[in-house]
């Protein structure tokens, strides 16, 4: 009697040890100290035994039953306690952030720009990249010999049309869309063209071979100069604040006359001169002008009833300018470092 009752207390408390989940636990305890469990029934048996036997026994029983019963609330805490740790929900936790990609900072100005010039009416319209040599030079009054073709080299696509000519290549500018919008919508006209442009250059910091700029055009009756300033105006100040001023010289470009560069005060040093702007306090982003007769009959609209400016901004120059980018090259690296501060 007593070796059984060791022998259970042993396996009993082996059985416990290895109980993982409450349901194992359970089952222990039916099996064993329940009514009809192993050491009730031994407990049970007692009553038969001889006086002695039953004081010997019974008091090592009861300890038994006492040990046993300690050890099964020990491993029911710790199991229930696992068990409610694993389904323990803190909803007061703040939720795993889910990585969020980040614009290009081109795409930012592009946007800041087409808000600007939806609010004053302007369209914001598309062209081809792959251009055709007419809309991309001829139409924009710069005739196959001309030295004006020298300002802005390209990639040539090797395909010659029915005239025997090569004249598919990469648009270098974002003007083709002004001939391209004069014959979709006529005058008067209002609108915008951002887009990717490209240059056969050497690349350095402030030159890519892909670039974006954004044209506009408007055309109505009696358009001057003095237009044209006035929306440029409005753009530095949205762009880099209201203390910003405008500067505009004499530049020659074959597609506007008379034609004109524009500069705005350095937002990096607020005009005092910096290595950005390379002391001048000045920062020359825009090529602008009215636009040349010519021009306008391409689009066929008549010059005699109708004038326009159009201008041209180099966005990747914006964004080097507002971001205080040093390289212009970062803008199309892919480099998510880059990419993640804006
Ligand atoms: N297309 C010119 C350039 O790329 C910029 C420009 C646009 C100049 C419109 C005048 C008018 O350099």
């Amino acid at each position: 009697m007593k070796n059984k009752l060791e022998d259970l207390r042993k396996k009993i408390l082996e059985e416990l040890d290895k109980a993982k989940s409450g349901e194992t636990l359970r089952e222990l305890e039916i099996k064993y100290l329940g009514r009809k469990g192993e050491l009730s029934n031994i407990l049970r048996a007692i009553k038969d035994l001889s006086v002695q036997e039953k004081q010997e026994i019974g008091q090592l029983a009861n300890t038994i039953k006492n040990d046993v019963t300690a050890k099964f609330n020990e491993i029911k805490r710790e199991v229930e306690g696992k068990e409610i740790a694993a389904d323990f929900v803190d909803v007061t936790i703040p939720g795993k952030k889910i990585a969020r990609g980040h614009l290009n900072p081109i795409s930012i100005i592009q946007a800041e720009m087409e808000d600007l010039f939806i609010s004053l009416g302007f369209l914001v319209a598309d062209g081809p990249e792959l251009e055709s040599d007419y809309y991309n030079f001829e139409a924009l009054n710069i005739p196959k010999t001309h030295p004006a073709r020298d300002m802005q080299d390209t990639f040539y696509i090797d395909k010659k049309n029915e005239q025997g000519e090569y004249d598919l290549l990469m648009r270098t500018h974002t003007s083709p869309v002004q001939i391209r919008a004069m014959q979709k919508y006529g005058a008067p006209l209002k609108v915008v063209v951002p887009g990717r442009c490209f240059r056969s250059e050497a690349t350095d910091a402030r030159h890519e071979h892909t670039l974006y700029q954004f044209e506009g055009l408007l055309i109505d009756e009696n358009i001057n100069f003095s237009h044209l300033k006035g929306i440029l105006e409005l753009v530095g100040k949205k762009l880099f604040g209201e203390q910003t001023k405008l500067r505009m010289r004499p530049k020659f470009y074959p597609f506007v006359e008379p034609g004109s560069n524009g500069e705005y005060t350095c937002s990096l040093c607020g005009g005092q001169g910096c290595r950005v702007c390379k002391y001048s306090g000045w920062l020359e982003v825009i090529g602008a002008g009215l636009v040349h007769p010519n021009v306008l009959r391409a689009g066929g609209i008549d010059p005699e009833k109708y004038s326009g400016f159009a201008f041209g901004f180099g966005l990747s120059r914006l964004a080097q300018l507002k971001y205080g980018i040093d390289d212009a090259r970062l803008a199309m690296s892919g480099d998510l470092r880059f990419l993640q501060q804006f």
